[in-house]
């Protein structure tokens, strides 16, 4: 199974004129026109959050717009940008799509993998991460659904710390993560947690788990160092899985965006 991993879009609306939101929208087809030339084809593709950058509908529709040139399956988790229910809204007609309108939680039973999508997100206005003990059931439970299957998390906060972040802790409590980690150990089947938020590359571990941060699609608010040459390809990651080697990743170059 090849996952494919966007995060950190941070779309405006197709109206905004404004030359950032425009860059940002060709960073996303550049990545959608580069998955949709692999083969074989990525078996999905996950958003780790912050699909848009202020989490309003007219920026949603610009984004789901822009999503519908993928040819491979989508799946989505909020990002403290989105709002749950921004996300819950823009795709509630996907089936995949449910929530009780507390959470956006949910798993993807379709391909080898097992796919969670776990609500990191933190109090309204709030751009840190949480998981309070509702969502930990949930997560419990539902790992505890299919013990046998290989299962990827994906989320927006990264729960470990990235040391070369400014602020390397995504959550509002350290014992959010510690939490974490006491529940994905209890479920061995768990073989990687997906993350985004920080902009920047970074893998760690949690829990026995490896877990990976991506790099901002969005080339303008990218971080950690790169060549100069670089400046202008959006980057995303894909990750293979084999049912014996387990999870390989890569990282992925874009063609250069040039408005
Ligand atoms: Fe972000």
């Amino acid at each position: 199974m090849i996952i494919a991993q966007i995060a950190d879009t941070h779309l405006g609306a197709t109206d905004a004129d404004d030359l950032t939101f425009r860059v940002r929208a060709e960073n996303l087809q550049a990545c959608i026109t580069d998955i949709n030339s692999l083969n074989p084809l990525p078996d999905a593709v996950i958003h780790t959050g912050d699909l848009t950058q202020h989490g309003q509908p007219a920026e949603f529709a610009h984004a789901r717009e822009l999503l519908a040139a993928l040819n491979a399956p989508f799946y989505i988790t909020p990002g403290n940008r989105d709002g749950r229910d921004g996300i819950a809204e823009a795709f509630a007609k996907e089936e995949y799509m449910k929530t009780d309108g507390s959470f956006v939680h949910y798993a993807v039973e379709a391909h080898l993998v097992r796919l969670v999508a776990m609500d990191s997100l933190g109090e309204p206005g709030e751009p840190k991460g949480e998981f309070c003990p509702d969502r930990l059931a949930r997560l419990d439970a539902t790992l505890a659904e299919v013990p046998q299957k290989p299962t990827a998390i994906f989320m927006h906060h990264p729960p470990f710390d990235v040391p070369t972040a400014p602020d390397p802790f995504a959550y509002q409590r350290r014992e959010a993560v510690a939490d974490l980690a006491a529940v994905i150990s209890k479920h061995p089947q768990v073989v990687r947690i997906f993350a985004g938020h920080m902009h920047r590359p970074w893998t760690a571990e949690i829990g026995g788990v490896a877990a990976s941060t991506v790099p901002s699609v969005a080339t303008n608010l990218r971080y950690g160092e790169y060549p100069d040459e670089m400046a202008e390809q959006p980057i995303y990651q894909l990750h293979r899985f084999d049912s014996d080697f387990g999870f390989a990743s890569e990282t992925r170059l874009t063609e250069k965006v040039s408005t």
